[in-house]
């Protein structure tokens, strides 16, 4: 397999222009016409790479998604907010509008990347989080512009690829967050490298419901049990809740074993599964972890989360964070520096750990300069 192109391989950079494609896609809140940055994390993760470049004289166009807009232009996903705080960390740099605005960039258009692509001498991949996506940003610029990773797609892929290869056992992973059908190929896959898996957030109910427990109005995928059930009957341990908190019948504040009422709802972990949860990331050499234990906006429904997180936080064990909510989590609890290695990936350093590859570290290596 050819190596992936770092920016050293781009050669004399002075007055060459470079499209930068950086992933800042940033949590955002307020009103759509005034909406305001909660944690400027991923934009702040791509400076070494702007600052490297326009110290070798290069002129730095960063080009980003922001949401989901699906190939419309709209307000709320305007870049301007992002550019604003770009110009105050980086003056200098500019930020093009909002990708997904085009509906070529997730069609993967090359209409659309010959547009991105003109004007410019060499193309850096620092977008991490979207290097998954086979979009035209992610893959197209590579067949044509002398390309790199930069300096943080560069790291994750050293972290990440070395949690795959040769972690220091016992390896745990812990996984939460909504969506378990998201994630399903991912559990497995991690099943077969890691020694236990620990399971909270809304994913935990699916896998409660496959072991015959009733989860009330909690979210649970009906079409994943048997998944689920398989999953459960490996011969890896993983771990699920043994009590919850959540709404009852009536929406009051109630907690609760596994078993989960009619017309109720389990919201997060308990303080019994946390502190189970904290023994066996105490005891692991390596934690992965991926996605918050509970809806954690809510104060009422923070603290699984935030006792995850102070574990991971305190463990020896050598650990990483991914995914933006999980990142959050960590920067509200103060916690962010706590950890080794914060990836700003949350669905790519998933399918990295996977597959090993992604489709823009693949597009990477086919550059001209490469081949
Ligand atoms: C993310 O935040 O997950 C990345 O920026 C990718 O965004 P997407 O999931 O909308 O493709
Ligand atoms: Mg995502």
């Amino acid at each position: 397999m050819p190596r992936l192109p770092i920016l050293e391989d781009l050669g004399d950079l002075a007055g060459k222009r470079v499209l930068v494609r950086t992933d800042f896609n940033v949590p955002m809140a307020g009103p759509d016409n005034a909406r305001v940055i909660t944690d400027d994390f991923r934009i702040r993760a791509a400076l070494p790479t702007i600052n490297w470049l326009q110290e070798r004289g290069a002129t730095v166009v960063c080009a980003s998604h922001l949401g989901r807009p699906k190939g419309q232009i709209s307000e709320k996903y305007s870049m301007a907010p992002v550019r604003a705080r770009l110009h105050e960390l980086a003056p200098g740099v500019e930020l093009l509008e909002n990708l997904r605005f085009n509906p070529g960039e997730e069609a993967n258009s090359a209409d659309f990347v010959k547009q991105l692509v003109s004007g410019f001498d060499a193309y850096v991949n620092d977008a991490f989080g979207a290097a998954h996506r086979s979009h035209a940003s992610v893959v197209g610029p590579p067949l044509t512009l002398p390309s790199a990773a930069g300096r943080l797609l560069q790291r994750e892929v050293e972290v990440l690829g070395n949690l795959r290869e040769h972690p220091k056992r016992p390896f745990i992973a812990v996984l939460g967050g909504a969506k378990v059908s998201d994630k399903l190929g991912v559990i497995e896959a991690l099943l077969q490298k890691v020694d236990a898996l620990v399971i909270g957030g809304g994913m935990c109910f699916t896998f409660l419901a496959a072991k015959g427990m009733p989860v009330g109005d909690s979210i649970c995928e009906i079409d994943q049990l048997n998944v689920c059930k398989k999953l459960l009957a490996g011969d890896k341990p993983i771990y699920l809740p043994e009590d919850l908190v959540g709404l009852d019948a009536n929406g009051e504040y109630a907690t609760f074993g596994v078993r989960i009422p009619d017309g109720a709802k389990g919201l997060d972990i308990g303080p019994g599964t946390a502190a189970a949860f904290t023994d066996v990331i105490m005891d692991a050499r390596t934690v992965f972890w991926n996605g918050p234990m509970g809806v954690f906006e809510d104060t009422r429904f923070a603290n699984g989360t935030k006792t995850i997180a102070q574990a991971v936080a305190d463990t020896k064990a050598y650990t990483i964070v991914g995914g933006g909510d999980s990142a959050a989590a960590l920067a509200q609890f103060g916690l962010d520096d706590e950890v080794d290695h914060v990836s700003t990936g949350g669905g790519a350093s998933l399918e990295f750990l996977e597959l090993g590859d992604l489709p823009g570290l693949a597009a990477l290596r086919g550059a001209p300069n490469v081949r």
